[in-house]
C-alpha cells in the first residue's frame, strides 16, 4: 500500500517525518529505525531533536542502523556518514552510542565490512521504520540503476550523477570517495514500514517515475511499489507529478 502525503511547507514537511518516527518510537520504544543521510532528513532529524527536548519521545531503548557510508571516509571524516548522523541527530538525543550503526568505510577489506554489515542486521531482525531520500538518479540508499540490483549489503561504484551531486559537500569533486558501502535493495525492502521523503522541484520527475513508471533496475526506487507498506511524504514541488 503506497499512503501519499502531500505537505504544505518545510516545516510541515519535517514534522509529517518527525512524527510518524515519533508515534512508532511512543507504541514501540524498542522500534529498531533504518536511517537515511543527504539533505532531505536534516530537517526531520532537528524536529526529532526538538521533540526529544520537549519530553515528547525517547530513543534509550532503540536502536538505528544505517543505509549507507562511503568507503575510504574515516568516521570522523566531516563528510562520513557516521559523523553526519552525529552532528545531526545521534549527538542530541538520549540514544545509546552502541545501539547506532553505520556502516564502517575504513575496514583494510571493504568486502568483510559489507558481509560485517549484513550480519549485524541479520541479527537485529526486522527493522521496524526504514527511512529513505532519493536520489536524482532513482538511486535509494547508494543502490545505483544498472542491469541489475543486489539484495544483501554490499560495495558499489559511485554513478558520475551521484558523485557530482554530493560534491557540494566537498572542496571538490576529485575528494568524493568513488566507493561506498550500502544496504540493497533486498535490506530496505525486508523493513516492516518504509518512509520515503523527497522534497524539491528536482526531484517531482524521479519520484513520479518511481511510483509510477514501471518496476525497473533503471529506477531501483520502482521496487518500492513492490513493498506492502509505503509513506511518501513529499512537498508540493516535488510532488507535482503524483
Ligand atoms: C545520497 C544518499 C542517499 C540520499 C540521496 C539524496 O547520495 N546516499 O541516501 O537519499 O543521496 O540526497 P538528498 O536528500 O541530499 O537529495
Amino acid at each position: 500500500m503506497l499512503n501519499i502525503i502531500k505537505t504544505h511547507n518545510e516545516e510541515h514537511f519535517n514534522e509529517t517525518g518527525a512524527g510518524i518516527i515519533t508515534s512508532l518510537l511512543q507504541s514501540n520504544p524498542r522500534a529498531i529505525l533504518g536511517l537515511a543521510t543527504g539533505s532531505t532528513p536534516v530537517g526531520v532529524y532537528g524536529k526529532l531533536i526538538e521533540l526529544y527536548r520537549k519530553g515528547s519521545v525517547s530513543f534509550k531503548q532503540a536502536a538505528t542502523y544505517n543505509l549507507d557510508e562511503y568507503i575510504g571516509l574515516p568516521a570522523d571524516h566531516p563528510e562520513s556518514y557516521r559523523r553526519f548522523m552525529d552532528e545531526k541527530l545521534f549527538n542530541h538525543i538520549d540514544i545509546l552510542p552502541e545501539n547506532t550503526h553505520v556502516p564502517s568505510g575504513v575496514e583494510a577489506d571493504p568486502q568483510t565490512a559489507a558481509e560485517d554489515y549484513s550480519r549485524l542486521l541479520d541479527e537485529a531482525g526486522q527493522i521496524d521504520l526504514q527511512l529513505l531520500g532519493l536520489g536524482h538518479n532513482g538511486h535509494i540508499g547508494f543502490n545505483e540503476p544498472g542491469e541489475e540490483l543486489q539484495g544483501p549489503p554490499h560495495i558499489v561504484k559511485l554513478d558520475e550523477r551521484t558523485r557530482l551531486a554530493n560534491a557540494r559537500f566537498f572542496n571538490s569533486i576529485d575528494e568524493v570517495p568513488t566507493h561506498a558501502i550500502t544496504m540493497g535493495i533486498g535490506s530496505i525492502l525486508h523493513a516492516k514500514q518504509i518512509l520515503l521523503m523527497a522534497k524539491g522541484e528536482d526531484k517531482a520527475e524521479v519520484i513520479a517515475r518511481a511510483l509510477k513508471g514501471p518496476i525497473t533496475t533503471k529506477c531501483p526506487a520502482s521496487f518500492l511499489q513492490t513493498h506492502s507498506n509505503v509513506v511518501v511524504v513529499v512537498d508540493q514541488a516535488a510532488g507535482k507529478w503524483l
